[in-house]
């Protein structure tokens, strides 16, 4: 017995410092839903499953090195080993198991974090993923915003689309990341646990913009959100896209705003989004990169929309698609500017 107490005692330290390292050190950021409760449970038994097989392997592993070596004047060959089938029975039938109960774990995770909550109505939010920046639909309160707000406490059903490229929806304080993919939709549950602020990332190589894909997500208490609510534009399903046709002029360009994606980097309300807030935009100095400025009027707001790379605006990227003067008509652009005009 003699022989195995040192490499047991190097393999039951290695299980204790690895182990204890994953269960002291926070590897993953606070978490912030019911979610990521239950997921970061599942981490943790998967790394100290790790830390005891890491143990095991490498403890033995160095312990052979050591004791095994072959010494100064020993010019023998090794005995060699004919194998053993007690060690590989156990070996395959142990790994087995483990590998089994994980999986069933795992599924019973997945089943708990993607079942729809029982007791009140879940929130809808249509989340749309496009080059570069996303957008959200409240379908239930007929809003749209170019932030995410939620209400602590509700659970959350996200839907998730793409309008150009696969995009990855990630927050990961929600322990949430799923694939937004053109032409079809996934979905994805959270319930905010904790009142607090958060990012949405894009966790998918989505083209050149990829790294500015951030949105601020807040999440306040019940009586913060209802307000919240009142102050947002209306989806354009909500106010009619047949208004929009025929009509020109402010409420028309709100619509074009929302429909084109505008609002997704560009806040109402003076949050700094992926561009600058058009909220007092019209009429004030803007400063640009080069240390210049210039008036926001209308011939300003137009560059900007048509050429956007033209003049970067001080402490922003040059992110924005170049073409929106060939998907737009005068007459759109020319609205769009007039609501500009009204976000005061
Ligand atoms: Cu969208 Cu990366």
């Amino acid at each position: 017995m003699r022989k195995w107490g040192p490499p047991l005692l190097l393999t039951a330290v290695l299980m204790i410092v690895t182990a204890g390292f994953f269960l002291v050190v926070r590897l993953t950021p606070a978490a912030a839903t019911r979610q990521a409760a239950t997921n970061d449970r599942l981490l943790t038994l998967l790394l100290v499953v790790a830390a005891i097989i890491f143990g095991l392997v490498v403890g033995f592993f160095v312990y052979s090195l050591i004791a095994f070596r072959r010494r100064p004047g020993d010019l023998k060959d090794a005995g060699g080993s004919k194998g053993n089938n007690r060690i590989e029975a156990l070996w395959t039938l142990i790994p087995l198991v483990i590998i089994f109960a994980i999986g069933v774990y795992s599924t019973n995770v997945m089943i708990a974090n993607s079942a729809p909550p029982s007791g009140e109505p879940e929130l809808e939010v249509k989340v749309t993923g496009f080059q570069w920046a996303w957008t959200y639909e409240y379908p239930q309160f007929g809003i749209i915003s170019g932030q995410l707000v939620l209400p602590v406490g509700r659970p959350v059903l996200f839907r998730l689309y793409a309008t150009d490229v696969i995009h990855s929806f990630f927050i990961p304080e929600f322990r949430v990341k799923m694939d937004a993919i053109p032409g079809i939709e996934n979905t994805v549950r959270a319930t905010p646990t904790e009142i607090g602020n958060y990012q949405v990332l894009c966790a998918e190589v989505c083209g050149t913009g990829h790294a500015y894909m951030v949105s601020p997500v807040r999440v306040v208490d019940a009586a913060t959100f209802e307000e919240w609510v009142k102050t947002q534009p209306a989806a354009p399903a909500a106010a009619g896209e047949v208004a929009a046709e025929a009509k020109t002029g402010p409420e028309a360009g709100q619509q074009y705003a929302q429909q084109y994606g505008c609002i997704a980097c560009h806040s109402l309300d003076g949050t700094q989004l992926v561009g600058p807030t058009w909220k007092g935009l019209y009429g004030h100095t803007v400063t640009f990169e080069d240390g210049s400025t210039a008036v926001a009027d209308e011939a300003y707001l137009k560059e900007a929309i048509v050429n956007p790379a033209a003049r970067i605006v001080k402490g922003y990227a040059n992110v924005m698609p170049a073409n929106y003067g060939e998907q737009l008509t005068e007459q759109q652009i020319a609205d769009i500017i007039e609501y500009i005009k009204t976000i005061r």
